[in-house]
């Protein structure tokens, strides 16, 4: 698989029709990897991806966050390097491995803690700050 594809005229998947001298739209490949060597501070994610309208970003979880709620959405972390907990109020903490991830449903309270310096991904609307309420 190339690390980019170039979209010719002739195979647009956005259609017949559209203008002709649009911008030909590059496709990129996300190295995950290269993008953590970029974050040093805990708890200030970078944006990753956009995909329809959610955003991923790319968290270094250390030590404590605080507790808080997103009143109207789901929230997905997937631990991509590292260990950490998502502590919750109504049942035991989400012990989550690498590899592992869980989705906190709208209006869970729920606080993420690392065990060790971990990275993060996490899925969630592109009009959410990130922050929780
Ligand atoms: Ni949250």
């Amino acid at each position: 698989m190339k690390a980019s594809v170039r979209l010719l005229k002739s195979d647009n998947p956005y259609g017949k029709g559209n203008n002709v001298n649009r911008r030909i739209k590059m496709i990129s490949m996300i190295r995950l990897g290269d993008i953590i060597k970029k974050l040093d501070q805990p708890w200030s994610p970078v944006e990753v991806a956009r995909v329809n309208d959610q955003v991923i970003r790319m968290s270094l979880v250390k030590g404590e966050y605080h507790w808080h709620k997103h009143t109207n959405e789901d929230e997905l972390f997937y631990v991509y390097k590292g260990h950490i907990l998502i502590q919750l109020k109504e049942q035991n903490d989400i012990d989550l491995h690498e590899g592992a991830m869980v989705v906190i449903p709208k209006g869970v309270e729920h606080c993420p803690k690392s065990i060790e310096p971990s990275y993060v991904l996490v899925f969630e609307p592109h009009i959410l700050k990130s922050r929780g309420d």
